[in-house]
């Protein structure tokens, strides 16, 4: 795997890319979702990021075409991924088949546990393209996801 660093000697980049409704976290059923904002997740993951040597660009989009087009650009541009797909996790084989094109170390993030919750919500079409899936652990799941990505990055 090659390490895509943003400039020569610069560290490597994680794309995190969230899907629909994740711009309304900290007003959407906080009783699930908690009460963080997306900013304010950005803002722990750029901090936990530099601590880790690695840069994140991180974003997010209502839009299932625009998710599978950020995929299909992070090959080449991004050294891992962290992806929480919101409800297309439970619907899009597109986003699979992006994923499985992009060939990028990918960790699967859910704010919420999604097997405690319908059973819609049961299956997830990322996680056969995903190297680990944290779930249930809220916000700090992202933190975790960076250490994750660390190590496969740090290590190849
Ligand atoms: C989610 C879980 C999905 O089932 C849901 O549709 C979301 C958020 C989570 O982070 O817990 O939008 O991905």
């Amino acid at each position: 795997m090659t390490t895509k660093r943003a400039k020569t000697g610069a560290s490597p980049i994680v794309w995190v890319l969230n899907g629909p409704n994740l711009n309304l976290l900290g007003k959407r059923e906080p009783e699930i979702y908690g009460r963080t904002t997306l900013p304010e997740i950005e803002k722990a993951c750029q901090t936990r990021a530099k601590a880790l040597d690695l840069a994140v660009d991180f974003r997010q989009t209502n839009y299932e075409g625009e998710l599978v087009t950020w995929i299909q650009d992070s090959k080449g541009q991004a050294s891992g991924m962290i992806l929480n797909a919101g409800a297309y996790t439970h619907t899009s084989v597109a986003l699979l088949d992006a994923l499985n094109y992009a060939q990028l170390p990918t960790i699967e993030v859910h704010l919420s546990q999604p097997l405690n919750r319908e059973p819609f919500r049961h299956h997830s079409f990322v996680t056969p393209a995903a190297q680990g899936l944290i779930s249930g652990l809220g916000a700090h799941g992202y933190e975790l996801a960076l250490e994750a990505l660390a190590r496969l990055i740090h290590k190849s």
